[in-house]
């Protein structure tokens, strides 16, 4: 089947779809298993770019950089006029830089931030994230019943990204507001008000990073920041422009997309009460359970590219110029690559075929530190938790975006001891 904007696609499901149906939201599986049987790749008319949602096209458009660019993955609306000479550059997470550049430039500009983030650097965190993940939980231990997404999901991965750029702690409030305005900017429902003041706060995230990476210059440090400042390849350092939206990038790619993932993984694992039996019985199956996690709810819906000439796919024949949405979370589902695609099976033998964290150039240069994170997450909420279970009838709310696929809201409740 060929598709475009202009014709009538021949499944009215399709030519209706509204990617921010609220039904759709909750459940968006059953369209995405109707469209990678009709129509692998369509159009949305209601959203105006094309949905890729077989995994072998998804796979497709992410090896092939130079027909479907990144360049315009990030684009946000303009800098508001008051706040252009706080912000010569751009939005910082919108100058070219790692998963909004392409190749050659992202190849030199990703060489040198692996150096700054590679396994060994993540391996040394355990410790300190253990030490936070297992404070947030002191806070809320005793009390039976919590907000999960609210009072850990969130504040886990910001204060632990804090940490590893090298935020000193009496700044640690300041940057949860700046990462937390500069998560929302992304947000295309967001009111004209709402938008200008992320803008501004967002404008004070980008002169924080200009002063303390002046400082790491004349005295570096161990951490992150230190590193982008001062790794170099082929004696090029980066600028002060790329290293901030290296550091935006790493803060938003970071937080959101952590959050959601504990989140999606508590309420999968406690919506069948066996799942978390299963681990609490052999907790091998934690690492295995939270890759199935990604896979059958991966925190990223999907992410963007643009055509940079004609080209077919999946039957459909694409224009240049045209806003693809990589669907991730439908190519997990893809029954030809994954068996029983919705049941939950954390021994299937393809487990970490997901893509979850993306393939090919941009494969994300967080999956060890999400890994890391959530296993220490799980691993201390049972732990600490016992009985750990939903709290029954409660309303649960799906983010309308795209990009994240997650929940605003989780209670959970637990047994406290009377002592
Ligand atoms: C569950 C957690 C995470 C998920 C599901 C996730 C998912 C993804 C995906 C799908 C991509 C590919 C983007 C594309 O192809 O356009 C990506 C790239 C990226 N992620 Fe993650 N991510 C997670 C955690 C993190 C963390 C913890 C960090 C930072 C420490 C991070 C930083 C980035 C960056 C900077 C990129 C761009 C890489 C490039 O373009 O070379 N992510 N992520």
């Amino acid at each position: 089947m060929t598709n475009h904007p202009e014709g009538p696609q021949a499944c009215p499901a399709l030519r209706d779809y509204d990617p921010f149906d609220p039904g759709h939201l909750a459940d968006p599986y059953p369209l995405w298993r109707l469209a990678q049987r009709e129509a692998p790749v369509f159009y949305v008319e209601k959203a105006g770019f094309w949905a890729v949602t077989g995994y072998e096209e998804v796979l497709e458009v992410a090896r092939d950089p130079e027909t479907f660019s990144s360049r315009e993955s990030l684009n946000f609306r303009p800098v508001p006029e008051h706040l252009r000479e706080r912000l010569p550059n751009g939005f910082p997470q919108g100058y070219p830089s790692l998963i909004n550049s392409d190749p050659p430039e992202h190849s030199r500009i990703r060489k040198i931030a692996n150096q700054t983030l590679t396994p060994r650097h993540v391996a040394a965190l355990e410790p300190s994230i253990r030490e936070i993940a297992g404070g947030l939980i002191d806070e809320f231990a005793g009390d039976g019943r919590v907000d999960i997404i609210e009072r850990f999901a969130i504040p886990l991965p910001v204060i632990v990204i804090a940490r590893i750029l090298g935020v000193n702690e009496q700044d640690l409030e300041d940057f949860q507001r700046w990462s937390n305005a500069a998560f929302l900017m992304s947000n295309p429902n967001l009111t004209d008000a709402e938008f200008e003041q992320c803008a501004a706060e967002h404008a004070e995230l980008n002169g924080y990073l200009l002063e303390r990476i002046a400082e790491r210059r004349s005295a570096p440090r161990d951490d992150l920041l230190s590193r982008l400042v001062h790794e170099e390849d082929e004696n090029v350092r980066l600028t002060d422009a790329q290293i901030t939206s290296v550091t935006a990038q790493l803060l938003i790619g970071g937080n959101v997309t952590t959050t959601d993932l504990i989140g999606n993984m508590m309420l999968t694992l406690l919506s069948e009460p066996e799942r978390l039996g299963g681990i609490r019985a052999d907790t091998k199956l934690i690492g295995p359970a939270i890759e199935e996690v990604l896979r059958i709810k991966s925190s990223i819906r999907g992410l963007f590219r643009t055509t940079t000439r004609e080209v077919e796919l999946g039957g459909a024949a694409l224009p240049a110029g045209a806003t693809v949405w990589l669907v991730w979370g439908a190519a997990n589902h893809d029954a030809g690559v994954f068996a029983a695609p919705e049941d939950f099976d954390p021994r299937r033998p393809n487990l970490v075929d997901h893509l979850s964290f993306g393939k090919g150039t941009h494969f994300c240069i967080g999956a060890p530190l999400a890994r890391l994170e959530v296993n220490i997450a799980l691993e201390l909420l049972i732990e600490r938790l016992p009985g750990l279970g939903l709290v029954e009838g409660q309303q649960l709310v799906y983010p309308a975006s795209p990009v994240s696929q997650g929940v605003d809201n989780l209670e959970l409740e637990w047994t406290v001891p009377p002592w």
